[in-house]
């Protein structure tokens, strides 16, 4: 009997999960909730407009979903698996306690310190007045972090004291983030070169995607703001086997010895975000999710089914499960809206979607809705142009040549996307 698969929020994200999903002979219909313009396109997939947990546990009873797979990370640490679970519907991502290592960057720093999870030296601050006082620790450049989710933007370097200040002020005196800098941490400021690593976690396995490489910086030449990634390029060209080596022994091993120890395990996506210094890789974050715009580069990449990597992990079975690659790389560019990572204005019409897929490049609806048969912007991050070929070079000259044919007012990407990876 064919699945009923329901997939939870509505960026590119989502829309890369639900057409895999799609693609996957062993799934029947599939939900997604609130979904968004372009998951509404896919024939097997329905859009439900609720983004709030009791409503969507509601939607997976009444529909008798089989499965769930919430995309990001605001559901899961407000315990959408846990109540899904109260239910008796399975879900695949981590419950609210295990959530907490993304959700408070201060539990998770504790957590790697306490498993030997190769990371910055941190101090956690609970007053502004701790956070000015920890300023100087770990000597310029230093890194301010909102403890709480923060879309990918509440981490400040600080290149002086008074760099520093100002984001102590902002994140815990304005409350730019607002509760997600109820409390900081400040990291000694690490240099190097980031890739994410993107794995399906059972109690004891983490069976990896390619490890990719995101583009954080809103900027040209990894300049100005974060945002929650601009771009992604894989396989990540600079993680050979040494340096994997290392980031298995020193961050995926102790990180999953810690999830079972600590009774924290679960069958899920784990992301993390490591930064290879000239000391060795080091741990910069957790996600409990796949990554975006990641989603939309690796998943395409995927030749093996999904669904049933996620059924082994479910069953606890994922030591002997092998994912198969198609090979080649892939490049994915995200288009934005003016003022993105700031603020920024939706609801112009998107041109040129059709032109781009064309081209053999595919076009991943992030911020987007539909009206009268049209598609408009909606959000900061619009869309996610992924190109995949037989390498980095094609596949960027690909996603590149197909965001061209897109428009709309205010849209921007960078123009880097992998640059520096071809240059390596
Ligand atoms: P995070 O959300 O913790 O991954 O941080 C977002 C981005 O900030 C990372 O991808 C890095 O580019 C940067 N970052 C975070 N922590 C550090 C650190 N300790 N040293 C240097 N850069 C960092
Ligand atoms: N692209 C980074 C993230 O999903 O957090």
């Amino acid at each position: 009997m064919k699945k009923k698969f329901m997939v939870v929020g509505g960026g590119g994200r989502e829309h890369a999960l639900v057409r895999v999903l799609s693609e996957s002979p062993g799934v029947g219909e599939i939900l997604c909730t609130p979904g968004n313009a372009s998951t509404q396109r896919i024939a097997k997939c329905r859009n439900f407009p609720s983004d709030d947990n009791t409503d969507i546990v509601k939607l997976a009873l009444s529909n008798r979903v089989d499965l769930v797979i919430p995309g990001p990370e605001v559901p899961l640490a407000a315990g959408l698996v846990d109540d899904l679970a109260a239910a008796g519907i399975p879900a695949f991502g981590p419950s609210a306690a295990s959530a907490r290592l993304e959700a408070s960057k201060g539990f998770a720093k504790d957590f790697m310190a306490r498993n030997g999870v190769a990371t910055a030296d941190y101090v956690r601050c609970r007053t502004a007045d701790e956070a000015f006082a920890a300023l100087d620790r770990f000597g310029f450049p230093v890194v301010v972090k909102a403890d709480g989710l923060a879309a990918g933007k509440g981490v400040l370097i600080c290149a002086d004291r008074s760099e520093g200040e100002a984001a102590v002020n902002s994140v815990m005196v304005a409350r730019e983030f607002g509760s997600a800098g109820n409390h900081l941490v400040i990291e000694e400021c690490l240099t190097g070169w980031e890739t994410s690593v993107i794995g399906i976690v059972d109690g004891s396995t983490f069976m990896s995607f390619l490890p990719a490489k995101d583009h954080k910086r809103a900027g040209e030449g990894d300049a100005g703001p974060n945002t929650g990634g601009m771009g992604v390029i894989a396989p990540h060209p600079q993680v050979d086997e040494a340096v994997w080596n290392d980031i298995k022994q020193n961050i995926i091993d102790p990180t999953m010895a810690g999830l079972g120890a600590e009774g924290l395990e679960y069958a899920g996506f784990l992301f993390i975000g490591v930064m290879v210094t000239s000391s060795g890789a080091k741990t910069l974050e957790y996600n409990v999710r796949f990554g975006d715009p990641e989603a939309q580069a690796l998943l395409p990449l995927l030749a093996g089914d999904l669904t049933d990597y996620m059924a082994a992990a479910m069953g606890g079975r994922l030591k002997d499960v092998e994912p198969r690659w198609r090979g080649g790389a892939a490049c994915c560019i995200v288009l934005a809206s003016e003022g993105y990572p700031g603020s920024y204005e939706t609801g112009y019409p998107i041109s040129g979607i059709s032109e781009a897929e064309e081209t053999g490049a595919r076009v991943y609806g992030a911020g987007v809705r539909s009206e009268n048969g049209g598609i408009l912007t909606d959000g900061g991050r619009v869309l996610g142009v992924t190109g995949i070929a037989s390498n980095l070079k094609d596949a960027r000259a690909l996603a590149y040549k197909a965001i061209d044919k897109i428009d709309f007012k205010g849209a921007w990407y960078r123009k880097d996307i992998g640059v520096s990876a071809l240059q390596s």
